[in-house]
């Protein structure tokens, strides 16, 4: 299987970012998330590189999202990153972070007035998903006596190839305003007090390996903007959003790089800013592309069973990782420990939750199995811990960062009493 470079196999063993996963796997215990900081650099840098050479005035927001761990988001933040947030706790990560307000973009398409009150608090952009929400962030923004800068997201109604429930951009999504009605919102926003239109943003979905579908949402962002410049909109960013795929399938898979989506994408933003006489700043926010190849899942293999088929059932299941289950994903998985052994047997990794859809890996050519042994699941640091949970009261597991060649926690894994701490027993019960 074809490995990007900071996984390696060394006497049979896994190894990312020069450290064993089975080593890490006996000092944390497992199931255990484990990322190479180093390759979340490594990608958000060769976003500013691809883009930047291409382009003078570029920000990379990195969509928190995709994995809100406060030490990987500030060692993005030391490079400078800035984030889409898409809630109150996303905004407070970013902070926390490091990451300066004007570098935030507070998305979102169904805020409560807390979160346009903390948004005025801090300072940061807001990306409008409604007409509705304009007037009430206007409101909130004229009692603070403050003047907000905005952008509205677009619905560029853009069929893209990737799963249906991460298409974000089809004319019938919940995301945005339709294109056509764009220039009568800003219309609207132009004439409010507190408020301030200074940027444009769309997203046009996730898990897209084609860089076409950039190419024309960057054509349909640069119509809009030719408009709102003759209405006279001054604006200081277009933000064209995230949705760069990794391949999932690593030998098969096409797998795009930011430098094929700044080919793509900047001559067609450049030259339609420059016929429009404008140069806004250009954002982009990636989050998968960034973050999802720099970690493991390691799981350990509780027992194995022959049934209908060979079963290896794992201490991980959609608690900790449910791209699988949600949009049938596919992850590539090792065994750790015998990662250059024959691949002789076909099994189906499950998971531990009484769920028949709890299956991480249907189908795998693997080394034979026995319980003991450590698969590693792949790609698994974009929406993987970002979207746990604990379901049949299983606390989540801990997280470590790689750097150098040194090993950390950045997140302990929960225990039961962490589960029970937020319960709280009604006065009838006592
Ligand atoms: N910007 C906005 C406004 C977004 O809604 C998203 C993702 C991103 C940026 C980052 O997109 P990315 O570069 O990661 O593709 N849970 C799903 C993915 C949901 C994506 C939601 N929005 C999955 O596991 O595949």
């Amino acid at each position: 299987m074809k490995l990007p470079h900071h996984l390696t196999v060394r006497k049979g063993h896994l190894h990312i970012a020069g450290q064993d996963c089975v080593s890490l796997a006996e000092r944390y215990g497992t199931p255990l998330y484990v990322t190479s900081e180093d390759r979340v650099v490594e990608q958000f840098e060769s976003y500013k590189k691809a883009l930047g050479a291409r382009y003078p005035k570029v920000k990379v927001l990195f969509a928190a999202k995709a994995n809100g761990n406060l030490a990987l988001m500030r060692a993005l933040a030391k490079k400078g990153a800035g984030a889409d947030v898409f809630s109150s706790g996303e905004l407070h990560l970013a902070i926390a972070a490091g990451m300066a307000p004007e570098n935030l973009l507070f998305n979102g398409s169904s805020k409560t007035p807390a979160d346009l009150k903390l948004a005025v608090e801090k300072g940061v952009k807001v990306s409008l998903d409604s007409l509705d929400e304009l007037h009430q962030l206007d409101a909130v923004a004229g009692a603070a006596g403050k003047t907000v800068k905005v952008s509205f997201r677009v619905n560029p109604a853009l069929e893209v190839p990737t799963h249906p429930k991460i298409a974000t951009g089809l004319a019938t999504s919940k995301f945005g305003i339709p294109h056509g009605e764009i220039p009568a919102a800003y219309r609207e926003a132009l004439a409010c007090k507190n408020v301030q239109p200074v940027g444009i943003h769309c997203h046009i979905g996730s898990q897209i390996l084609d860089i076409d579908p950039f190419i024309r949402a960057a054509e349909v962002m640069v119509r809009i903007v030719r408009e709102l410049t003759a209405m006279g909109v001054r604006l200081e960013f277009v933000d064209l959003g995230g949705g760069l795929g990794i391949p999932y399938h690593h030998d098969t898979d096409p797998a795009p790089t930011a430098e094929d989506y700044a080919a793509g994408v900047v001559p067609v933003f450049r030259a339609g800013m420059e016929s429009c006489g404008i140069a806004p700043e250009l954002w982009v926010e990636p989050g998968r592309s960034l973050v999802a190849d720099s970690t493991v899942l390691l799981t350990r293999v509780n027992s194995t069973k022959k049934a209908h088929k060979r079963f290896a059932n794992v201490d991980a299941g959609f608690n900790l990782l449910i791209r699988p289950a949600m949009y049938d994903s596919y992850h590539e998985v090792i065994v750790a420990n015998k990662a250059d052994a024959p691949l002789t047997t076909e099994y189906t990794v499950t998971g531990p939750i009484c769920e028949s859809g709890d299956i991480l890996a249907p189908d795998r050519k693997l080394p034979e199995i026995a319980a003991g042994d450590i698969i590693a699941v792949l790609d698994a640091g974009a929406y993987g811990f970002a979207m746990s949970s604990q379901y049949n009261c299983r606390p989540r597991c801990p997280e470590v960062l790689l750097h150098g060649g040194q090993a950390s926690l950045m997140r302990r894994g929960e225990t039961i009493a962490d589960i029970t701490a937020a319960m709280e027993r009604p006065a009838w019960q006592e």
